[in-house]
């Protein structure tokens, strides 16, 4: 993903290491699976997602930062099927979720509660109630008041609620604007110097168990430097709130590692690791990190056909049948996300400039996924693929203009199903039944 406004076309440069590969005649191949194969059996568009690639960046995030005895929590968010959550929760992998819903998904992948952190600035009394029944390892609090809440959830469960405070730092993450969260002005966490009076009232009452301290920064970071910076001013905290008298035996560390594609390198493992350790491996904390995009971002693309090619302005435009309801980031941040042809780019008329718009069908401006040189010459029926979409892809998509709602397919190895068959129309006009009318119980007057 990068900002720049065109976005070259390149063929995938690490092809052997990577899960898409271009097989005979140049088509894409996902695994071992033709991608024009499963477009065939599933229509298109649908998100498709690697099932080896998954379990592959697991294990390696796991032995990069296994020295520093860190679990990890994957951030529900960014993929949420329960087929791709099965999949992480079946390696060991724990859950970072932010709702009722995402808990109950962590559940139904068979994630254990204890490997499930509740995080989030805004949950619900039910779901604070539902986190303790279900006996979540921690809930991550962000302010007095819903400090206050889970205490009485608490009480009335009569299940003590385990705690860590969600830190802001004041760090500026250097990444997109819309996923900073740790600035002084966010809406997210707890002002660093207020933690130490609200920790020790928060440890003197008897339906809470302090745990420890949470941070997360932002999303997409590629320069580590902010990791440092927080994780270093976590680490003040702890021998603060220590030599205060009170325990921390835990820091969760937040996700936010980002992913690099074929333009930008992403950020280095073993850097990443030390820092973990070089910040906050001495305190003798149990450690957790949160990552959504690394673990899953690289291990989907969103296959799409080219409905209608047009002119505007002398530059080719393909209308292409996913649209920003089915891949929102584009839009929503501006964000590019390499596209591939499945086959090799047809040459384009002499004097021509190999530039393609690609937009969607929605009716709104906004529906368009941006320039991109060396695609060569689309033709409508060709299949275009978006890759790096296994984050914030599908997790993110809508109906809006009442369109279905994307499919999804999980390859492994030779084999793919569906994960989550495309929601037609007939499914949304289902929702929409009327129920009875209520009327005023007590009119007034
Ligand atoms: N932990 C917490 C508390 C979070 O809020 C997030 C993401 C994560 C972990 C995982 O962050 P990751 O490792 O995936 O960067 N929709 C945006 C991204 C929003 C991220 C929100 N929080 C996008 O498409 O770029």
């Amino acid at each position: 993903m990068t900002d720049a406004s065109t976005l070259s076309h390149m063929n995938i440069k690490d092809m052997s290491r990577r899960w898409l590969k271009r097989g005979e005649g140049g088509r894409l191949h996902a695994e071992n699976i033709p991608l024009h194969h499963i477009a065939d059996v599933v229509g298109t568009p649908f998100y498709c997602y690697s099932a080896g690639a998954l379990r592959d960046n697991y294990a390696r995030l796991k032995a990069a930062v296994a020295a520093s005895g860190v679990s990890i929590c994957f951030a529900v968010k960014a993929c949420s099927n329960i087929n791709i959550l099965a999949e992480l929760a079946r390696q060991g992998c724990g859950m970072d979720i932010v709702s009722g819903g995402e808990m109950a998904r962590a559940l139904a992948a068979g994630t254990p509660p204890e490997r499930i952190i509740f995080s989030g600035v805004g949950k619900t009394r039910a779901e604070i109630h539902g986190a303790l029944e279900a006996g979540v390892y921690q809930l991550n609090v962000e302010s007095q008041a819903e400090l206050d809440i889970v205490a009485a959830v608490a009480r009335e469960t009569q299940i003590r609620a385990p705690i860590a405070l969600r830190v802001n730092p004041d760090v500026d993450a250097l990444t997109h604007a819309k996923i900073t969260t740790a600035k002084k002005d966010s809406k997210f966490g707890i002002a660093i110097g207020e933690i130490p009076a609200l920790y020790a009232a928060a440890s003197a009452r008897p339906e809470l168990r302090m745990v420890g301290l949470a941070v997360h920064i932002g999303s997409q970071i590629l320069d580590l430097t902010p990791f440092r910076d927080a994780w270093s001013a976590l680490a003040g905290l702890v021998r603060r709130l220590r030599d205060d008298g009170f325990s921390v035996e835990r820091l969760d560390l937040g996700g936010g590692l980002g992913i690099g594609d074929d333009i930008q390198a992403g950020p280095d493992l073993a850097e990443y690791a030390a820092i973990i350790a070089a910040t906050v491996g001495d305190l003798g904390c149990k450690l957790n990190i949160e990552p959504g995009r690394w673990l899953s971002g690289r291990t989907g693309v969103l296959a799409s056909e080219v409905l209608y090619v047009k002119q505007s302005a002398g530059t080719p435009i393909a209308v292409i049948d996913a649209a920003m309801n089915d891949l929102m980031r584009p839009a929503l941040y501006s964000a590019r996300h390499p596209v591939l042809t499945d086959g090799p780019a047809r040459a384009v008329e002499p004097g021509s400039d190999d530039v393609c718009r690609i937009v969607g069908p929605i009716c709104e401006s906004s529906d368009d996924f941006g320039k991109y040189e060396g695609l060569g010459t689309v033709l409508a029926g060709d299949l275009l693929v978006f890759d790096n979409v296994g984050a914030y892809g599908a997790a993110m998509s809508s109906t809006y203009n009442s369109r279905d709602l994307v499919a999804e397919v999980l390859v492994d190895g030779e084999r793919f199903r569906v994960v989550r068959r495309r929601a037609t129309i007939a499914d949304a006009l289902q929702l929409e039944q009327p129920e009875a009318w209520h009327s005023k119980k007590n009119p007034v007057g």
